[in-house]
């Protein structure tokens, strides 16, 4: 008997979790653009063709950052950034994340956040993994947006290597997190157009906190061989 004859409705085939939609057309803003890993990440995303605006707390120091990066990017403070973009990228410091989402959030709603914020610590030894009430900065995040679409990723970039223009690839995978498929994949397709980067989901925001930790691991790395690593996942 078939599943058919048995009355149980057929399973739609798995969809490919390679298939990715297109997000040229959307606009990327990035939160605390004027730092290294800001406007490095505006620096590639925009040379892939994407529309990217820098934000900052200071309107005139977007405005500079932007001009000196050229590819179209313009500057905003952080608030017209998040209100003119359909996708927001958090690069700002661990010190400065609640306060700075906290009072973004009506700017914020509807948005596809994505935080690449790392919780960290430095001392004698070194850096060292910081462990947020929320359990990781993207779930602090997604705390104090309620009405957003709040997702992490870029966490194991170094910023270096994006701004380096003599750079053509970056080669490593980016772990996307998110509670929604299709919020994922949006970022995951982000990371794609960027040559030699690959998105790859890895779980719920609740998990997290292991992603934005392994940085601590990756800057003793960077340390010791004086490298700017980046991560693979094998066997994809
Ligand atoms: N650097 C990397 O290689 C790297 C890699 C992966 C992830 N990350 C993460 O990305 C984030 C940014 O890193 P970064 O190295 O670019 O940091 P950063 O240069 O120290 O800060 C980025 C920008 O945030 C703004 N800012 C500074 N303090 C702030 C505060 N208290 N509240 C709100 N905004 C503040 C500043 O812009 P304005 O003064 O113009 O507002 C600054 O230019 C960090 O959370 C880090 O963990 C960094």
């Amino acid at each position: 008997m078939t599943s058919t004859d048995s009355g149980s409705t057929p399973k739609p085939p798995a969809k490919d979790p390679w298939e990715l939609p297109d997000v040229a057309d959307l606009t990327v803003g990035v939160l605390g653009g004027t730092g290294d890993q800001g406007r490095g990440l505006a620096y590639r995303l925009a040379r892939a063709g994407q529309k990217v605006i820098i934000g900052s707390r200071a309107a005139e120091r977007a405005g500079t950052a932007a001009a000196e990066l050229g590819l179209g990017v313009e500057g905003a403070d952080n608030a017209e950034c998040a209100r003119r973009s359909d996708i927001v990228i958090v690069a700002v410091p661990w010190e400065g994340h609640a306060k700075t989402l906290e009072s973004l959030r009506d700017e914020l709603a509807g948005k596809l956040v994505v935080d690449c914020v790392n919780p960290l610590g430095f001392d004698k030894k070194g850096a060292y993994a910081l462990r947020p009430e929320e359990g990781s900065a993207a779930e602090q995040a997604a705390a104090l947006l309620p009405e957003s679409r709040v997702t992490g990723a870029f966490h194991h970039l170094s910023a270096v290597l994006l701004l380096d223009p003599a750079v053509g690839q970056i080669d490593t995978d980016v772990m996307v997190l998110g509670e929604v498929r299709a919020d994922t994949d949006i970022v995951q397709a982000l990371a794609a157009r960027i040559p030699g980067m690959r998105g790859v989901f890895a779980g719920r925001l609740r998990n997290a906190h292991q992603v934005e930790s392994l940085v601590a691991n990756l800057i003793s790395v960077n340390r010791r061989y004086k490298a700017h690593a980046g991560l693979r996942v094998t066997d994809l």
